[in-house]
């Protein structure tokens, strides 16, 4: 990745921050505009990946909407310059305030993901003399085969409606006067690498749609959501994800007629161009010979190893020891779950090393908390060094 390349300038920077790869994002958004294209698929960005200004500027410039999980990330988009006519809100927990600010700066949809919030969001544009364009976030119980804390779409989950709860209640959902629903949305999780899953969304979204339209709901898009996954492994080999099979699955596979097919990816578009780029601060030796490297960032600056088991890469960018070892990389938080890797193969590693955490552009940054009082992590481009 391209710290190593430039690790002797990031030497003298004050860690940890995270280093974005403009020049990555920027390949990245041409490969999937580019392959969007090919099918007329309309592509979105879900702000929630990431949402540092630059990031977002390009990603708007690039001509993504956006999808947003609350009324602070509607309210970001449209800062970050997003045309309110390419912004869609999905979550199962929408305040009214927020369904209000939503509806009041015109976006394109909001995604409604239970009969209750319907209701909610047809008195609130009632009370602003408006009619509103929803979606209905359907269910559709897939198991997206990932990591179970970020799936989705199966039976139990918390997000959207059950297709069943739907048929049973068209004529109630066809009887508000001030929202029409418009489209159909489903998101069944994240980190989706096995890309036959996509095929299996299809087969169930071509069924719904159709049963949908039976009942006399006007369909003008289907949103397939995001979830394509990236390679953490080997970030290297994967630098830009494959944008080109996962829509030549669903071109083949979806059978909406007409309609407009959108997605909205986030981890796809930013999870390669981040890097947390970090410092060793110490190294000590448990009573079980466990040998740890302590490093100046933790779960405050990247949570999901410590929230998910999540992997990232990691490695030493400024050593260049013949000899290595194995560490466990901990953080400075007082949490034992605090540790960004065990058993890490890198060169002899000592105090005031940099260490880059690959693959962090995706639910990095944008989850960061000041726990233990911790600054918020700053953000240095590539284009700016
Ligand atoms: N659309 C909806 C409705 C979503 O809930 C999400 C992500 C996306 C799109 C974008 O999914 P993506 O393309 O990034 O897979 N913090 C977790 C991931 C949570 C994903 C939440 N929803 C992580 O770090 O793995």
């Amino acid at each position: 990745m391209l710290s190593r390349k430039i690790a002797q300038s990031l030497l003298p920077l004050e860690t940890p921050f995270y280093l974005y790869d403009m020049g990555l994002l920027r390949l990245t958004l041409e490969s999937a505009v580019a392959m969007a294209a090919r099918y007329g698929f309309v592509l979105h960005y879900a702000v929630k990946a990431n949402y540092d200004p630059r990031v977002l500027k390009m990603i708007r410039e690039f001509g993504l909407g956006a999808d947003c999980a609350s009324g602070g990330e509607v309210r970001c988009a449209i800062e970050a310059g997003f045309d309110p006519s390419k912004i869609v809100y999905a979550g199962v927990g929408k305040k009214d305030s927020e369904i209000r600010y939503a509806i009041e700066q015109g976006i394109f949809a909001i995604n409604c993901e239970s009969l209750e919030e319907i209701s909610v969001v047809d008195r609130i544009a009632s009370e602003l003399g408006v009619k509103v364009r929803i979606a209905l976030r359907v269910n559709p119980d897939i198991d997206p085969k990932t990591n179970h804390c970020i799936d989705t779409g199966q039976a139990d989950s918390k997000f959207g409606i059950s297709y069943e709860e739907i048929l049973a209640n068209a004529p109630l959902i066809q009887s508000y006067k001030n929202v029409e629903v418009r489209g159909m949305h489903l998101h069944i999780g994240s980190q989706i690498r096995e890309l036959h899953v996509f095929e299996y969304l299809c087969n169930k979204v071509n069924v719904i749609v159709e049963n949908l339209v039976g009942l006399g709901f006007t369909l003008d898009f289907v949103d397939v959501g995001g979830g394509l996954g990236i390679n953490y492994d080997v970030p290297e080999n994967e630098p830009v994800p494959n944008f080109a099979s996962v829509f030549a699955i669903i071109n083949s596979h979806l059978n909406v007629g007409g309609r407009e097919v959108h997605f909205e990816f986030g981890r796809a578009i930013v999870g390669q161009c981040g890097e947390l780029i970090t410092r060793v601060l110490y190294n000590k030796t448990t009573a079980t010979g466990r040998k740890l490297v302590i490093v100046d960032s933790s779960m405050t600056e990247l949570i999901r190893p410590a929230l998910y088991g999540s992997y990232h890469n990691i490695e030493n960018i400024t050593s260049d020891a013949q000899k290595s070892e194995r560490y466990t990389i901990v953080g400075t938080a007082c949490e034992s779950t605090d540790k960004f890797d065990e058993n890490v193969t890198l060169p002899e590693t000592h105090r005031g090393d940099l260490l880059t955490i690959k693959s962090a552009g995706a639910y990095g940054q944008s989850m960061s908390s000041t726990y233990n009082l911790h600054p918020l992590p700053r953000s240095v481009y590539s284009d700016e060094l």
